[in-house]
């Protein structure tokens, strides 16, 4: 299989952007309690955070997380989850059929998100609740001092206030499976009211209008269009989620997710624009992809003997292969090629809810499969993102048609003059051969290569488990040269590597 790639430093995307490198924590099946909380647990600091979890977040070092949902938000009440932990009450929570017990809420995930080191992004409930209470958590949240909520705020332990910018108006309203959900209309109007009232009490707030919860959703394209119409002044991004899987044992399609990727994003952008043009609108709205990932939807959500309302189920506790792994890296590599209309990312989950991190009550944590690309593409792309010229051979695919053997996407770091490609190998036999002209650049080395493929003794579905945490990592990839500006690399069958140039 061959590809032949060209780079410049003129063809630039973007300036990589900051937040593209989300995650998202959700008070759903044992992502926050067993997850990043357990008190008791043996690694558990004092305030109940397992600091072996954090350990591995702050290697992946998400930019932003989203938080408290997800699906879990649009029933949640947020005054639940502060105060003196036992007087919190127990609610049931609808979306996911379990009970929070609120012992992990607002000044818990404010304490995690500084020990990470990351920004948050919180997201309001647009189901069960409106404009009042979004009000009323934003003064809890980011007004210093002087009022009711702010000194309540104060008096339960946080002096300083959070100091939130990016805030979500609602989570998938477009989903008849959201509680409290609505028409496009019903949405667009409220999104718009909350936007308004949110920016008197601070106008540099950035919001995110929930943007369709799939492509494949009926309402697709025209949700997006209504919302915007209605919104269009009050809101900066739109958002988009996608989560992809394999059917039937169709890899090849599979491996091409991508190519849904790419589409979605590119018609969410013209329509936006589309919208923005009848509106004689000069600005621009941009995309907050803040759910995507591999998910096998088609599995049952939990076991069907774990009852109904029970507190952390095991729920979508998704087991990832090498081939999830390479898929995710190709999703990130549509993110990237994007990265000038899709400037905020949030891979979802976090831990064990189709986690990038597993975690055992009372046990280990570890990495599964997927976490490698995302730390890597999060660590190394920098600079701009690079237009990537060039063709590919192609290979047919029953979902997507005929789809590149070899995806890729590229960065170029000014500074250390570094240029950085993230190549996926799509075909499940062969080798691809991929030459990459890079003559503008004045690279005079390999600086890295890793590919993180099936080594012996593995196969495509081989994961990461608690008794195997590390089968699955990159490791060297010695077939890479550079020769007059031209570099050589030969990806190995199914495979996600990591080159650098300098
Ligand atoms: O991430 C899991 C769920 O997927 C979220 O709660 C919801 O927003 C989406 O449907």
């Amino acid at each position: 299989r061959n590809a032949r790639l060209t780079l410049d430093p003129a063809f630039t995307v973007a300036p990589v952007p900051h937040r593209l490198f989300g995650s998202f924590v959700e008070h759903m099946g044992r992502c926050v309690y067993t997850g990043i909380f357990e008190p008791g647990h043996q690694a558990a600091d004092e305030r109940g955070l397992r600091t072996d979890v954090l350990q591995l977040v702050r290697e992946l070092a998400p930019t932003v997380v989203r938080y408290p949902g997800g699906n879990f938000v649009s029933g949640y009440r947020w005054e639940d989850g502060v105060g003196p932990v036992a007087e919190r009450p127990r609610r049931l929570d609808l979306a996911w059929g379990s009970v929070e017990t609120n012992e992990f809420g607002l000044h818990e995930f404010d304490t995690w998100a500084r020990e990470v080191g990351t920004e948050t992004m919180m997201a309001i409930n647009l189901g069960t609740r409106g404009v009042q209470e979004a009000l009323d958590l934003l003064e809890y949240c980011n007004i210093g001092g002087g009022t009711r909520l702010s000194d309540q705020r104060i008096a339960n332990g946080s002096k300083d206030p959070f100091g939130i910018k990016l805030w979500c108006l609602g989570n998938e309203m477009d989903g008849p499976w959201q509680t409290g959900h609505k028409t496009a209309h019903e949405y667009g109007r409220l999104a718009a009211e909350t936007a308004r009232a949110m920016r008197q009490v601070d106008p540099d707030l950035e919001l995110v209008a929930c943007g369709s919860s799939s492509r494949s959703m009926p309402t697709f394209g025209a949700w997006e269009s209504t919302v915007l119409e209605l919104a269009y002044d009050q809101v900066d991004y739109v958002s988009a989620h996608a989560y992809y899987q394999e059917f039937d044992g169709d890899a090849a399609s599979f491996l091409a997710s991508a190519v849904d990727m790419d589409a979605f994003i590119e018609q969410v952008v013209a329509t936006a624009d589309g919208v923005g043009a009848r509106l004689k609108n000069r600005k621009r709205i941009n995309i907050s992809f803040d759910e995507w990932n591999v998910w096998y939807q088609s599995r049952p959500h939990k076991d069907p003997s774990i009852e109904k309302w029970t507190v952390a189920p095991r729920v979508i506790e998704d087991q990832y292969s090498v081939t999830d792994a390479v898929v995710v890296g190709t999703l990130l590599n549509s993110l990237l090629r994007h990265g000038d209309r899709v400037t905020i990312a949030n891979q979802a989950q976090l831990v064990n809810v189709i986690g990038l991190l597993r975690s055992e009550p009372e046990g280990p944590a570890w990495k599964q499969t997927i976490a490698h690309p995302f730390e890597q593409v999060r660590h190394l792309a920098r600079g701009q993102v690079l237009r990537v010229a060039g063709t590919s051979d192609r290979y047919e695919t029953a979902r997507f048609g005929d789809v590149d053997v070899v995806d890729a996407s590229a960065t170029h770091d000014e500074e250390s003059g570094t240029v950085t490609l993230f190549l996926a190998n799509r075909d499940q036999e062969q080798p691809a051969r991929v030459e990459v002209g890079l003559r503008g650049f004045g690279a005079e080395r390999v600086l890295s290569a890793t590919t993180l493929h099936a080594g012996e003794g593995q196969d495509r579905h081989t994961a990461n488990t608690a008794d195997a945490p590390a089968a699955i990592a990159p490791r060297a990839l010695e077939d890479v040269s550079l020769v007059d500006g031209t570099a050589t690399v030969v990806l190995p069958p199914l495979s996600w590597s990591v080159v650098q140039f300098a």
